[in-house]
């Protein structure tokens, strides 16, 4: 954003005289009965007992409209009033209100940890903006359940704020703007053509919801040094999000896109599908329940494996290792008398929902009976299906995910076979908001451990890895990245011969160095 400087007459900066109102968030009910109130609210229920008629009368006024906070200072009713309000804080509106110009940012509570907003006196102190914090525009919607304001401003939130600032005026938004560099609320002002009076009261309101920093250590000691040092922006916002607590957006299982169809169960073919695919070996009950280690040898056997044997794995053991881990065991067929059902998927691992958004690709470098290339498993058929080649930017893109493979290793290994776990998002947001992306990744996890399982089973080298190229992984699979895109890698291939079949015998653990050192 460039900012230019847009001084103000001298006769509206004189005349500007903002005003800090109060309202309760829309979505607080008040039930008054008598003396007493209860208010619902997304956090709760509460009853107020014996507050005395002219107190309610003033809170029924304060969930009908914003109120000046100046007016609620004095008579006894106001401080029994304002008493009350310290102990519902997060039910809490602030605005920010000039006269002259109408609304300058409103701040809405959105957790319960929320506290009366401070309003700092940070008199010539320079402040800047918290690196958690971001702009964006609300989706149209309905009430955001605070200043009905979606679809009209611009808001601010951070992990780190309990509040949602919407920001009415372009000229609030310069301010903040002006705050990505230290500076006193006076020179924000000035550079985003805001009266002094208004800077001064925006600066508050930011810093008293958790917006700003002190610029330099020791420089505001009323707010808080708010920046946890080891959290990316990202990772932060991620886990503030995807988790109840720290927001007030409807969360979970709710269903919110049934005006589009649920994604299919099962995948349809991909682009550049080459013919009828290959039917896998399936194995075979008997065989498999006689030859596998114990559950607990397994588990205490499992090791990442990143050398080879020198005869690469073989198509057999990589058709078995998917069945076991990874395979469609059923689709159990929706119920159509209900609008919330889908069709839901049985594999051999976990996932909330039942959702089976899960789809593995497999690159091939070295496999026998298996051509170099790239496959698709349709886990339902237990069949690979061919990406047929088009030309060298299509053989290019599968040496660059064996490429970064490679690289997730630290270089150490040549990869024999790649699995690229990927996942069809829509299957999962169709049911959940706000917590689909960190699902799949929960699910990737129980899908990396069963494969580690199963493979340790079956005496072969597993490696999960954690990071790999979507774009990559886009060209290499013919995949639109936001329907469906990579969230995982594992690389298989054939263990060498020392240290194989060597599954231990006995539990290893610290626990009595750990109980000696008390
Ligand atoms: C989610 C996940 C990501 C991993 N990422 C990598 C990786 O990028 N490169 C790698 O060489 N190993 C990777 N590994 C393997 C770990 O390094 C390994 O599990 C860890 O060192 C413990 O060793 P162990 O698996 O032999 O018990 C990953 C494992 C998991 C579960």
């Amino acid at each position: 954003m460039t900012i230019t400087e847009q001084p103000l007459t001298p006769a509206a900066a004189e005349l500007s005289q903002v005003r800090r109102m109060l309202t309760l968030r829309q979505d607080v009910k008040v039930a008054a009965e008598g003396d007493d109130v209860e208010l619902t609210h997304p956090w709760g229920r509460q009853r107020v007992h014996a507050l005395g008629a002219p107190t309610v009368h003033r809170l029924l006024a304060l969930g009908a409209g914003p109120v000046d906070a100046e007016a609620l200072a004095g008579d006894r009713e106001a401080a029994r009033l304002l008493s009350l309000l310290g102990r519902f804080p997060y039910l809490v509106t602030s605005i920010l209100d000039d006269p002259l110009t109408g609304p300058l940012a409103t701040a809405v509570p959105i957790a319960r940890s929320a506290s009366t907003p401070g309003a700092p006196d940070l008199g010539g102190t320079a402040v800047v903006l918290s690196r958690f914090a971001y702009l964006r525009r609300l989706p149209d919607g309905p009430s955001d359940g605070g200043g009905g304001t979606i679809g009209q401003g611009c808001v601010m939130e951070s992990p780190l704020a309990p509040y949602r600032v919407t920001l009415h005026q372009p000229a609030a938004a310069a301010f903040v703007a002006a705050l990505t560099t230290p500076r006193t609320a006076a020179e924000a002002a000035a550079l985003a053509g805001l009266p002094e009076q208004s800077g001064a009261a925006l600066a508050a309101l930011l810093a008293g919801t958790g917006f700003m920093e002190p610029a330099a250590v020791g420089a505001a000691p009323e707010l808080p040094a708010a920046d946890p040092p080891l959290w990316d922006f990202h990772d932060l916002l991620f886990h503030s999000r995807s988790r109840a607590g720290r927001h007030d957006y409807t969360s979970g299982g709710v269903f919110a896109h049934q005006d589009v169809p649920h994604p299919p169960a099962l995948p349809g073919a991909g682009s550049n599908e080459d013919g009828p695919g290959i039917d896998l070996p399936v194995p075979d009950w008997d065989e498999v329940t006689a030859r596998d280690p114990r559950l607990t040898e397994v588990l205490e056997g499992r090791r990442s494996i990143r050398t080879y044997a020198e005869t690469p794995v073989t198509l057999e053991q990589l058709a078995e290792l998917l069945y076991r881990a990874a395979r469609v065991r059923q689709v159990i067929p929706r119920d159509p008398s209900s609008p919330n059902s889908y069709d839901a998927i049985d594999r051999p691992y976990p996932a909330g929902g039942a959702t089976g958004e899960l789809e593995i690709y497999l690159s091939v470098a070295a496999c026998e009976g298996l051509p170099t290339g790239v496959y698709r498993y349709d886990a339902a058929a237990h069949r690979l299906q061919p990406r047929r080649w088009h030309g060298p930017a299509d053989e290019a893109a599968f040496r660059e995910l064996l490429t970064a493979a490679w690289r997730a290793t630290n270089c150490t290994v040549d990869p024999q076979v790649l699995l690229t776990v990927t996942s069809r998002f829509g299957r999962l947001s169709w049911k959940y908001s706000q917590i689909a992306y960190a699902l799949t990744l929960k699910h990737v996890g129980v899908l990396y451990q069963t494969l580690y399982l199963v493979a340790t089973a079956m005496g072969l080298a597993p490696c999960g890895l954690g990071s790999g190229d979507t774009d990559a992984a886009a060209r290499a699979l013919g995949l639109d990245w936001t329907s469906e895109s990579s969230v995982g890698e594992f690389l298989i291939g054939s263990r060498p011969a020392s240290g194989s079949g060597s599954l231990p015998q006995g539990f290893c653990d610290i626990v009595d160095t750990m109980r000696e050192q008390g």
